[in-house]
């Protein structure tokens, strides 16, 4: 295996936003599945943050067509805050301000035609100059403390190779994730020996997924390009890794926290759910209204 030679500090992250979010119909009829907000955030500001939190100050999204919101999201929103700068709204202003930081830099390419997520991380190839990169599916909004992302940046700082999270799913779930097959080196480290995007559960190798958080080394440009299309005749990332895995190593990280699946109406509500338990503002009222609810929902109708 070759000793790479990158930079041991992880600086840019990409979020491939490009999807058509069919799942969440009619909702994503004009406005992006990744704006869909858990509580008051959208979900593409959970992964922003994460990656910020992780020392990350280039992000690198990867948009399409009716994403523009996107874009505005992360941009200066002048008449907004004109208006609460004249109605002296400090806290709102001091909110708005944060979800740009001044020392965090917000670039865009576009994903041309939907050719699958292994296209996607190629569209920022240019972008991403090189170094090892973070990739973060905002679709999997992850909760952790230290946060995911930041796991994983400190994690290959010590080991300089590439590393995906992955997370146990029942076994017949496998057909909705990459899954790893390996050698344990520790609790939490799998050495990866095999990567199949979406296996049939009877040709699962194990019931360990990829769950959308990714270090990826750049070599990996090369062989995603070279791929024949995969799974659902898409470009599939998980197979430009797998083909990664000849020449250098691939570690699987058994990340300490949740990850709620927010591609799927059920994980955006059991997300909102949660977050809202914990919320500093709503929690408490929020958590005795849905007991309340619970306890009165279990009384006998009369
Ligand atoms: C993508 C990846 C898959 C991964 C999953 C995690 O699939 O292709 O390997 O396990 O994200 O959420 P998607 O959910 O985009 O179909």
């Amino acid at each position: 295996m070759t000793r790479l030679e990158v930079d041991l500090v992880v600086k840019k992250a990409v979020f491939p936003v490009a999807g058509l979010g069919t799942r969440f119909l009619p909702a994503t009829k004009a406005s992006p599945k990744e704006m869909l907000a858990v509580v008051d955030k959208p979900l593409i500001q959970y992964a922003v943050e994460e990656a910020y939190a992780a020392g990350i100050r280039e992000m690198i999204f990867v948009t399409g067509r009716n994403k523009r919101s996107i874009e505005d999201h992360f941009d200066t929103a002048y008449e907004l805050e004109a208006e609460l700068a004249a109605t002296g709204k400090d806290e709102l202003m001091a909110l708005v301000h944060s979800i740009k930081p001044d020392d965090m830099d917000c670039v865009y390419v576009r994903q041309p035609r939907a050719l699958g997520l292994g296209h996607a991380i190629l569209c920022a190839e240019r972008l991403v100059q090189g170094e090892a990169f973070a990739v973060l599916l905002a679709d999997d909004l992850m909760i952790g403390t230290p946060p995911i992302m930041r796991q994983m940046t400190e994690l290959f700082a010590a080991r300089q190779c590439s590393i995906l999270a992955v997370q146990e799913v029942p076994e017949d779930q496998t057909n909705r994730y990459g899954i790893v097959k390996g050698e344990p080196m520790s609790p939490d480290l799998v050495n990866i020996k095999g990567l199949i995007e979406k296996p049939h559960p009877s040709a699962a190798p194990s019931n360990l997924a990829v769950a959308g958080r990714y270090i990826l080394t750049p070599a990996v440009f090369d062989l995603i390009r070279t791929q024949p299309r995969g799974a659902g005749g898409e470009i599939q990332l998980t197979d430009g890794i797998a083909a990664l895995l000849a020449s250098e190593q691939v570690l699987a990280y058994r990340y300490h926290g949740q990850r709620y699946d927010c591609g799927s109406k059920l994980g955006l509500m059991q997300a909102s759910v949660v977050l809202g338990e914990t919320h500093p503002e709503l929690g408490r009222e929020f958590s005795a209204w849905l007991k309340n609810r619970q306890e009165s929902a279990s009384l006998p109708a009369f």
